[in-house]
């Protein structure tokens, strides 16, 4: 996998907020295949106030845009599904269009994978599940190339079906 490079190290950072299952599942039939309270939460902390970039799927899935954020949608329609939404038409002219800000990418999985080699910073949740007929996954990535930096447990509750773990990834220098 490409690392982030001189051009990546130059712009604004790139972030990614992803919850996966155990194997790298996130959605299925255009949804998140889970409802997990405490780590929308969480979603929302880190993104609100930011840019966000999605792909169209996604923005889609969505049903509004996603109030007090910027909601770039990544298209080659050059059409968003909702009001507040703005169409780009590629990584780049995303972040262009967020400017010295960090750029958050939300998902989903083509979104991720186009983004993931230029990223910084990850903030994942790791889901203990497997779930059955997954439609879209988080790429694979070199845990080499990433270093954790923060993690945090939460058990299952009479709210979270499944346990899950909050992990930051930092990329390593080099
Ligand atoms: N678990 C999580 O953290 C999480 C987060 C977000 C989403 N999700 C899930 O992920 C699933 C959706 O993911 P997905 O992979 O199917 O779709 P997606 O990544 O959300 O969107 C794909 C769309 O993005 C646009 N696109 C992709 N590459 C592009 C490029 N190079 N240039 C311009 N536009 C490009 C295309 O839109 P056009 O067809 O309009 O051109 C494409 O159809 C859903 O199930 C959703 O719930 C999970």
């Amino acid at each position: 996998m490409a690392g982030a490079g001189d051009a990546d190290a130059m712009q604004a950072p790139l972030v990614l907020v992803a919850a996966m299952d155990r194997n790298r599942a996130i959605g299925r039939d255009n949804q998140l295949p889970w409802r997990l309270p405490d780590d929308l939460q969480r979603f929302k902390a880190l993104t609100v106030d930011q840019t966000i970039l999605m792909g169209r799927r996604t923005a889609q899935s969505l049903g509004r845009a996603l109030p007090h954020r910027r909601n770039l949608v990544l298209t080659r329609s050059g059409q968003v599904p909702y009001a507040g939404m703005e169409a780009v038409a590629s990584l780049d002219e995303a972040r262009r269009r967020a400017g010295a800000a960090a750029l958050y990418v939300v998902g989903g999985g083509e979104i991720y994978a186009l983004a993931l080699p230029h990223a910084g910073l990850l903030h994942l949740t790791l889901v203990d599940c497997a779930i059955e007929r997954a439609d879209a996954y988080f790429p694979a990535f070199d845990q080499g190339e990433w270093r954790p930096c923060w993690r945090a447990q939460h058990a299952a509750d009479g709210r979270h079906a499944h346990a899950f773990e909050f992990v930051d990834y930092r990329r390593r220098p080099g």
